[in-house]
Parts: C-alpha cells; structure tokens; sequence
C-alpha cells in the first residue's frame, strides 16, 4: 500500500522460524524492487541504531512481535523479549531520531472477555487472557509513558482477527481451509461457540495508512518530538466491526472450497477470547475510514489464494 504510491519504504524483520520462512521469503518477493528489505532484529540495539541514524525517517510502523497466543505459554520470554523490548528498542530509537509519527500493532486480545461489546477504546481492559495478550497490555502502557515522557506522537493500532491472503499458518482461516481441503477433521474449540471479528488484510492495510498520514498532517497536530513537549499517545481499533461465529465462517469456507469440512467440536482452550467484536467509530470519526471488504468477499479472496498456493 505505501510502496504502490511511491512512499520510499524500508522493510525490517528478522525471519523468525515460528511458522515457513519460505511463506515469509515468498510474502517478501511480492514486494519486487519497490521496497528495501533489511533482515535484522529490532532488539538488536546497534544495528537499530545504525539504521535509524542512516536512514532518517520520517515515520515508522512497527508490526514486528512473537505471535501466537497458545506458543506464548511455552515461551513467555521470547515474547517479552519481542513485544515490550523490543518495541521499547523501537521507541527509544523513534525518540533519538525524531522521528514524527509511530504507529504499532497491539492486537484486540488486550480486551481478555470483557462483557461489554462492542470492544471501545475507552474501555477499561479485562484481565489478559494469555502472555501474549499481557505482553501487548504491557506494550500500550510502554509507549504512552514515552509519548509523554519526550513528547512523542505514538498511534497504538488494536487489529481484529486478520485474515486473507499471505496470512499466518496458525491462524483459524489458515488451519481451518487446510483441514477442508485435505478432508481431514477440523478441530473446533469453544464447542463452535466463538465469535470473532474477522477483518480482511487489506482493510487493515488500508486503515493502518489511514492513521499514519492523519498523525503526519499538519491539522493532526504532530511536531518534531521534544522532552518537555506535549506527547500524543492514541489508540484505534481496527476491525470489520460485525461478530461471526466460527461455524458461520466455516460455512462461507466450505462454499468457497466446495467441501464440507468435517468438524470436532471440542472445549474452550486456554488462553482464547469468547468473542472479539470491535467498535470502530473512534477510527471513523478521526480518519474518515471504514473497512470496505465484506466477510464473503474477503473469503472468497482469501480461499482464491490458498488454491493457488497449494497447487504452485
Ligand atoms: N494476525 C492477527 O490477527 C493479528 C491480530 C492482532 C494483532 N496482530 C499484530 O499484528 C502484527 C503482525 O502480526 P502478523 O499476524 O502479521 O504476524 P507475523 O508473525 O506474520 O508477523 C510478525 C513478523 O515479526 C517478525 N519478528 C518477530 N520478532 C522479531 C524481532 N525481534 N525483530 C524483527 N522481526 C521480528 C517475524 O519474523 C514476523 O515475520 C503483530 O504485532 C501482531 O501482534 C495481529
């Protein structure tokens, strides 16, 4: 989205082997020429450093951490490591350089079960759920205390369920059109009865830019950061805004495959969200954005891909 329109984009990650590298190489080769890629870890504090003072930019969205809720009970350290100081890297390196707008990914697990839906802003956050979730909790409160602190404009972005193409293996979407298209039994946690608010890459994608360029405005108020300037620290959701449960979702699959899945119903796993559902009116009413791709469109896209992938 940034590359299509001429923004000049660097690219950081540092490969991690939590799911293919090959998915994540092959994800990158999309990019051709039009965006410069640097293998490297955003805890590494000199080669930050070095990039930051080379480079000089303007903006910074930061989608780097460990994943996985389940994963993040085997290896809470890898998370911490990610998630808090690594973005604390992140932030630190924002701060030195002033750079003008960051915006990161938290993630709407930060809400646990909260009772109230759907998800806002403002809401007080439940307990997390998992280490993953606690790690973005921790993550939120890291960068408004710098935002205040040196006077930093930092964006906190809560993505809703993504899915489509180029999506993660371990992910629901993923595990679930696997399991249909092979015939094997689609295991099914929270007896079918979750819900989540799925939402299509490319409104993520969409609203994530839609934040940034409002932070770089002029009328969005963002100076050059300075201690003892005022800092600005906000969160959006970024959701379709429409609940679906699971066996809803894997009916719009089973069409899109043309089979039926074959589902085990099993219990609730720790760590995971009754319902996720997200208030996106906040997101709305400052940015003018509004996710576009309907839950059958985006399937349909989504399912167009993973054909071709398995057939490549
Ligand atoms: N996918 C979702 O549904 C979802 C929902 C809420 C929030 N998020 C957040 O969105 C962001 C992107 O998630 P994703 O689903 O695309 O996951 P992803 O695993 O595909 O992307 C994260 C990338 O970060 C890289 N990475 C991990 N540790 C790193 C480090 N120390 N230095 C440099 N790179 C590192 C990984 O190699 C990976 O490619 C994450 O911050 C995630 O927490 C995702």
């Amino acid at each position: 989205m940034l590359t299509g329109r001429a923004d000049e984009v660097v690219g950081i990650d540092n490969l991690n082997a939590y799911y293919d590298i090959q998915l994540k190489k092959d994800r990158l080769a999309t990019f051709g020429g039009q965006m410069r890629f640097v293998q490297m870890d955003i805890c590494d504090a000199p080669a930050m450093d070095a990039l930051f003072a080379r480079e000089r930019f303007d903006a910074v969205v930061s989608l780097a951490a460990q994943v996985g809720v389940r994963h993040s009970f085997e290896a809470p350290a890898a998370y911490f490591h990610t998630n808090v100081d690594g973005l604390r890297q992140v932030l630190d390196c924002c701060r030195r350089y002033a750079v003008r707008h960051l915006v990161f990914a938290s993630s709407s697990s930060v809400y646990g079960n909260a009772r109230q839906v759907p998800f806002r802003e403002d809401m007080p956050l439940g307990e997390p759920l998992s280490v993953y979730a606690g790690t973005k909790q921790q993550a939120e409160a890291l960068a408004a205390s710098y935002a205040r602190l040196y006077g930093m404009t930092v964006t906190a972005l809560r993505y809703f369920s993504v899915y489509g193409p180029w999506g993660r293996p371990d992910m629901a979407p993923m595990l679930f059109a696997r399991s249909i298209a092979q015939g094997c039994p689609l295991q099914l946690y929270g007896e079918g009865k979750m819900l989540r608010d799925f939402t299509f890459i490319d409104d993520i994608a969409r609203g994530t830019v839609a934040v940034l360029d409002k932070g770089l405005a002029p009328e969005g108020g963002i100076r050059v950061p300075a201690a003892g300037t005022e800092g600005v620290f906000k969160i959006y959701n970024i959701g379709a805004g429409r609940p679906v449960s699971l066996p809803d979702f894997i009916a719009l699959l089973e069409e899109a495959l043309g089979r039926k899945a074959v589902i085990r119903y099993l219990p609730m796993q720790e760590g995971d969200a009754y319902r996720t559902w997200a208030d996106t009116s906040l997101l709305e009413r400052e940015t003018g954005f509004r996710p576009q791709v309907s839950l059958e469109e985006g399937v349909a896209r989504f399912v167009r891909w993973f054909q071709s992938r398995s057939n490549s």
